[in-house]
Parts: C-alpha cells; sequence; structure tokens
C-alpha cells in the first residue's frame, strides 16, 4: 500500500467496520453479564483450602475493595471434598462460600478431575494413563488420568454428583467449570485401545471400508479384524499409518469431548438452573473445542499473553480470544484465567509485566468479547509447584502494585458494563481453522521450518495491523456473514468443506488459499487429483511442480515491480484461468507464478504458493483485496498499538490498547467521546505509555 492509499483509507468515511446487520442464525447466546446479576464478570481464581480460615474474611474484603465480584473455586480439591470413598466434605466449602457471598462476590465451582486424589490411584492404579511406550503415569502431577478406565469414569460420576447435589440450591453458586484445561494425555493402553477399535467399528462399520479409507494395502497393514487394529505409537517416528493416526486424534477428541458430556449430563439433571463452561487454551489443538463446545453454556479460557514472548506480541493473544469466540459460534465468552502476574514452575517464565500491561491485557480480553475476566490466581500459592507462578497478589497480601492495577481496571469495567453488555464483536474477515488440517500436520510436519499457527498469524496479523476485526470460523460454521474467508494451509478437506468455501466463492466471497491446500481427504489420503485438488478449479491453476526450502534462498516480485522474500514451501503455479500477481525471482522455476487471483462466479479466490517473512506482503495483499471486496482499512496504529471494535445496536464501541513504554498516538480522523470520562477526544487520540481508551462515537 502506498503511503498516500494508506492516508486515503484512513480519512474515509468508512473509517471503520459498517455495523452489521448480521442475523443471528444460532439460539440466543448465553449472557454472561445478566448471569452474574447485571454485573461485569470480575473475577479471581481463588483456592481457600490453602490459607488459614481466618484469612479468608480479610480477602474476601480486600477483594471486594478492588472490584472483584466472581471467584473460581475447588477445581483442584477432590482430596478435600471427598476424603475417602464416598465421604464426603462440603463444609469448608459452604464456610469459604459464605464468607465470599457476604462481600457480594459469586462462584463457579470447579468439578475436580484433574487431580485425583492419592487414593484413588492407590486403589485403581491403571486409572493413570499410558503414554506411547507403554509407560503408566505416576502419582504426583495432574492430568495424568486414562479417559477410558473405568474406575475413573465411576469416580468422576461420583464426586460430580455430590457436588451437583450439594450445591444444586446455592444461591451463591452461578454455575460450574468442567474439569481443567481438557485435552491431555492421550492414553495408550489397552482400555484405551479397545475404545479406539470400538470407535472405529461405529465410523467404519465394516473392515472393507477402513481398509480402503485407510489404505492398509501399503505394507499390507490390512485388518481381517476389529481387534487387531493398533494404537499408532510413535507418532512422530515412522510405524504408523497417517490415517490411522489421524482417527486416533479424532478418538481423542471425540473420547474428551464425551468425558465433558458425561460431567455437564450429570450438572444439568441435578442442577438445571446452573450454568456451565470449561477453561480452555487458545491455539492448543489437542481437542476440537468447535465440537466439545457444543455442550457448554459459554466459553471460557486461560488467558497468557507473555507465555515465551515479548510483550510486543499482543496479536498471539488476539488470535486466542477471537479464536475461543470462534470456537461457540462467535458469541462472548470469559477469560477464566487472567494473566495477573509472572508465570513460572521451577523457574520464572520472563521478565516482570509492567504493572499496567496487566490492565491493557484485562481490556484486551474485553475488545476481542470478553464479559468477564478472572485473574490467575488472588495470591501466589505458598505451596507446591506454582510457587513461582505469581498471583495478583504475593504471598505476604501487601497490596502491591497488580493488585492497585487490578482494582483500577474493577473500577472501570464497572462503570463501563451498561455500555458493554449486549455488544459484541462483528468483523467482515474470517480465518478458517480446520482442526483435522492441524493434526496432520503435527503427524506430518511437512518440512523444517512449517508452521500451522504461523500461517494463521502471518494473515490474522495483516488484517489487524490494518484496524480491521477478524473472527475465526471452523469447517462447520457459518460463512455468510463474511466478506473475505482465508483459509491458510487446508491441508485436510473432505468435499462438504469445498463446496461450502466454492459456494462462498461463487456468491461473491473472496477466498485465500495458501500452499498445501487440498492435498488430502478426509482420511489423510493425497488426492490423485492435480493439486490443488478440490480448489482447482476454484483457484484457477494447476500444481504439477513443487518445491520444499530446504537450503535455498528464494524469493517473489509482485506485479506492481515490488519485491519480497519467500521462504518454508513454493508451489509452482500454472495458471489456467488465474491471473497472475506474483512470480518466483530465483531458480529453474525463476518466472513462474507464485500468488494468482481467479475469479469465480462472482467472487475471487487467491492463492499464495509460499510464505514471506516480510509482513508487508501481506499487508499489501490484504489491502488489494480488501478493496475488492469492500473491506476497509480501520485506524492506522502506530506499532506496538492495537484497535479492536465492539458494536451495539450499530454503536461503536472502539478500544485503543498501547502495549508500550511510550506515548503513543492514534488518528481517527474523526473525535469520539471517551467513554469513562464522558469528554470527547480529539481526532488524534494521545495514548499515555501502558494505557487504554474505550471510545464510543459521539
Ligand atoms: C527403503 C525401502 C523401501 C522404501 C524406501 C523409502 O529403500 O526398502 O521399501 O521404504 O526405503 O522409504
Ligand atoms: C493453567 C492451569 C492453572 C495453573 C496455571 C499456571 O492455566 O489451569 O491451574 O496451573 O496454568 O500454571
Amino acid at each position: 500500500m502506498t503511503a498516500k492509499k494508506l492516508l486515503t483509507a484512513i480519512v474515509s468515511a468508512c473509517l471503520l467496520l459498517s455495523p452489521s446487520a448480521r442475523a443471528q442464525t444460532q439460539a440466543k447466546p448465553f449472557d454472561l453479564i445478566a448471569w452474574n446479576g447485571g454485573k461485569f464478570i470480575y473475577g479471581v481464581d481463588y483456592y481457600p483450602e490453602a490459607w488459614d480460615e481466618a484469612q479468608w474474611d480479610k480477602d474476601a474484603a480486600m477483594m471486594q475493595a478492588a472490584g472483584i465480584n466472581f471467584v473460581r473455586l475447588a477445581e483442584f480439591a477432590w482430596a478435600k471434598m471427598e476424603p475417602r470413598e464416598g465421604k464426603f466434605n462440603f463444609d469448608w466449602l459452604d464456610r469459604a462460600l459464605k464468607v465470599l457471598n457476604a462481600h457480594g462476590i459469586k462462584a463457579v465451582l470447579g468439578t475436580p478431575t484433574a487431580s485425583p486424589p492419592a487414593w484413588l490411584y492407590a486403589q485403581y492404579p491403571d486409572i493413570a494413563a499410558m503414554d506411547e511406550n507403554g509407560v503408566r503415569y505416576r502419582y504426583g502431577s495432574r492430568r495424568n488420568y486414562c479417559l477410558h478406565n473405568p474406575h475413573f469414569i465411576a469416580a468422576t460420576q461420583r464426586i460430580v454428583t455430590a457436588m451437583a447435589e450439594h450445591f444444586k440450591n446455592h444461591p451463591g453458586v452461578l454455575g460450574w467449570q468442567i474439569d481443567n484445561e481438557l485435552g491431555d494425555p492421550e492414553c495408550f493402553d489397552a482400555v484405551s485401545r479397545a475404545a479406539f477399535q470400538t470407535w472405529c467399528e461405529k465410523k467404519y462399520k465394516t473392515l472393507e471400508a477402513l481398509n480402503k479409507a485407510w489404505g492398509a494395502v501399503f505394507w499390507g497393514h490390512t485388518y481381517q479384524a476389529w481387534s487387531e487394529i493398533p494404537i499408532p505409537w510413535n507418532t512422530l517416528g515412522k510405524a504408523y499409518n497417517p490415517s490411522l493416526a489421524l482417527d486416533f486424534h479424532r478418538f481423542h477428541s471425540d473420547s474428551t469431548r464425551d468425558y465433558l458430556k458425561l460431567q455437564t449430563t450429570i450438572l444439568r439433571r441435578i442442577a438445571p438452573t446452573k450454568a456451565i463452561t470449561h477453561n480452555e487454551m487458545g491455539l492448543f489443538d489437542n481437542i476440537d473445542y468447535s465440537d466439545l463446545n457444543r455442550s457448554l453454556d459459554f466459553v471460557a479460557w486461560d488467558n497468557y499473553p507473555m507465555f515465551g514472548k515479548d510483550y510486543a506480541d499482543y496479536f498471539g493473544a488476539g488470535l486466542s480470544h477471537d479464536l475461543m469466540r470462534g470456537s461457540k459460534n462467535n458469541q462472548n465468552f470469559m477469560v477464566m484465567e487472567q494473566e495477573g502476574g509472572l508465570p513460572g514452575w521451577s523457574v520464572f517464565w520472563g521478565r516482570q509485566a509492567a504493572p499496567g500491561l496487566y490492565r491493557v491485557w484485562a481490556y484486551q480480553s474485553v475488545a476481542h468479547g470478553a464479559d468477564g475476566v478472572c485473574y490467575f490466581r488472588w495470591r501466589t500459592s505458598r505451596y507446591g509447584t506454582e510457587q513461582y507462578w505469581q498471583g495478583v497478589l504475593d504471598q505476604d497480601s501487601y497490596p502491591n502494585q497488580r493488585y492497585q492495577t487490578v482494582a483500577q481496571a474493577g473500577k472501570e469495567l464497572g462503570q463501563l458494563t451498561d455500555l458493554l453488555h449486549g455488544s459484541r464483536v462483528v468483523s467482515p474477515v474470517a480465518l478458517l481453522v480446520s482442526p483435522d488440517s492441524r493434526w496432520a500436520f503435527h503427524l506430518q510436519p511437512l518440512v523444517e521450518g512449517f508452521n500451522y499457527n504461523q500461517q494463521l498469524r502471518l494473515y490474522y496479523d495483516a488484517f489487524r495491523r490494518a484496524g480491521i476485526n477478524v473472527d475465526v470460523v471452523f469447517p462447520q460454521s457459518d460463512f455468510t456473514p463474511y466478506k473475505i474467508i482465508v483459509a491458510p494451509s487446508l491441508f485436510v478437506v473432505d468435499k462438504a468443506l469445498s463446496d461450502r468455501l466454492a459456494s462462498f466463492a461463487k456468491s461473491g466471497g473472496t477466498l485465500i488459499l495458501s500452499y498445501r491446500s487440498g492435498v488430502k481427504d478426509e482420511h489423510n489420503v493425497v488426492t490423485n487429483s492435480t493439486l490443488p485438488g478440490p480448489f482447482a478449479e476454484l483457484a484457477g491453476v494447476a500444481i504439477h511442480d513443487f518445491d520444499p526450502q530446504t537450503n535455498q534462498e528464494q524469493a517473489v516480485q509482485g506485479a506492481d515491480g515490488s519485491h519480497y522474500p519467500a521462504r518454508v514451501w513454493f508451489d509452482i503455479l500454472d495458471p489456467d484461468t488465474a491471473q497472475t500477481l506474483a512470480t518466483y525471482e530465483k531458480g529453474y522455476y525463476a518466472g513462474k507464478a507464485a500468488v494468482t487471483e481467479n475469479k469465480f462466479g462472482n467472487g475471487s479466490v487467491i492463492y499464495v504458493g509460499t510464505e514471506s517473512p516480510a509482513r508487508e506482503l501481506y499487508s499489501r495483499l490484504i489491502d488489494y483485496v480488501g478493496q475488492e471486496a469492500g473491506v476497509s482499512s480501520g485506524p492506522s496504529a502506530p506499532d506496538g498499538v492495537e484497535v479492536a471494535l465492539r458494536e451495539k445496536e450499530g454503536k461503536r464501541i472502539l478500544f485503543l490498547m498501547n502495549y508500550t513504554d511510550q506515548p503513543q498516538k492514534v488518528s481517527l480522523g474523526q473525535s469520539y467521546r471517551n467513554a469513562l470520562s464522558g469528554s470527547a477526544e480529539p481526532a488524534e487520540v494521545q495514548l499515555a505509555p501502558f494505557d487504554v481508551k474505550v471510545l464510543t462515537t459521539l
């Protein structure tokens, strides 16, 4: 984009995305704020069982003073609630709830199954999961049970039933969080293997169908009895069939979903007035969240923006928020664990964030659709693995700077509640995430340097830099609300999905595909059509040759003469009906097409045969595509500042977030009202270091 065009985009009347009249196709979304009695959910994860009871009231008073009205409790307290098999003790939790409720604080209770008690392992050692090498996990950590173990299932039913019965009418309990961060581990024992064989039989009905789907003729791996089907041990080595291994991933995802459902069914039957959620992990991809979340009332997730990254990587957390929102029809969600201090286990992971950043991150959650923010954790533990995982308070309970920051944000979000209530994120662009493709790339990582999430980020970041909201969609999502869908490296694809994408383009949408799309069918078997297989006609190109990147340099030249380095993978495109947008510059295929565009029906399909470390390539591409698709850029924010938008009845709520330690300016081209102070902001908004402004149309 030239500087002049950029300026035109900024000052154009369509400064921001126009409010969408998108029809609500699904059931009424769960209203988190109404659920919390009309208050924005502002909470902490609290472990009263680990602190002297005399301290509880002081804690609750300090929470209340910081605007806290919500806690999550008990998700690791199985041993405390069921100290012996079938003997329950909820007295301590009743007393804790009483203290918290007296300070206006309501609770979600975690079902404690992520950390089963020692007595359960002693009694039934085989509840522990078995790893790929046939070694059982040992007692001492958490998340180490086998989902299929009948003793573990029975124990789960018992504790969940007891909790539901005890708290079903408790006015201070709003609902439940199921388990804690479901997804690990996969279990490779005989019970799990038998369950996998049953799963296969249910899916394929006949062994003939399974053998055909898996291409079991290869190396003579043909099955004549369901009981012969192995567990795909050593999936990252050699001895597996990728079709079998992909099905095993699906089996694990389905098993996790069924385990969650086992709990939700009990809770709904006994305590129908309580809501149910689960704390998820953003880009974590062992399970298909879009499937898991069908049996929840709303999505919650655990957001640690600094994880291994520098603080400038705010788009990483942004994408995770958007993915979590997208995993349940784009409905508003909450953050069940919002970073409240420096993370660490045996070592601290990184450096301390400036206190103001904790507030900026909380606002980022809200800007991306959170109607609740709950910090992990109230106070750093004195005990156990997480002595170095900071809470809001440290062990001494001193009201430190993080506490002051949390209190400031609590006060502000309280004031903003009416404005936020009923507002949501609306985006003209969607990023398609395919669980099957992600799993298939785990099994066969393609080439050194390839990373599916990195592909997502290249496109996602470009839209966000242009101030354009992005939704994440899954293969079953509704595609109709979008003008542009980006489906990076859509590797494993069934006919239903390729047909839906074709009709999206045909009816006027712009589809962006990138390299290694349409390579595999739904069984993880390579297509025998010319690549990009089911997308060849849509993209108007054929791929008869490709070149992985090993030890070589490559570059592409845009039709406008611009040059960009290229890396990882080079599809050598042979345009049929497509136009060439960029060509390769080096090697035996210099001059051949690298990026193409094809008119298809009323829409168009862009095929990007490579990737580039240069973000300018993506900015240029989305500027070009945006102009064609009628998606205008939002305000141009400097690096280190994020712009995000919620909407309510046509009214825009604009969040400007400064992640840097420097003052920043954002040119909006018009004046907005500051939602907190009520006063008008100049068209060029000033942001102090680590500060946030929430603005609405005047
Ligand atoms: C060896 C084997 C072949 C084939 C190739 C490629 O040469 O004998 O069967 O597997 O490696 O992997
Ligand atoms: C996850 C878990 C929490 C806690 C934090 C920090 O998010 O859900 O219980 O362990 O990590 O380690």
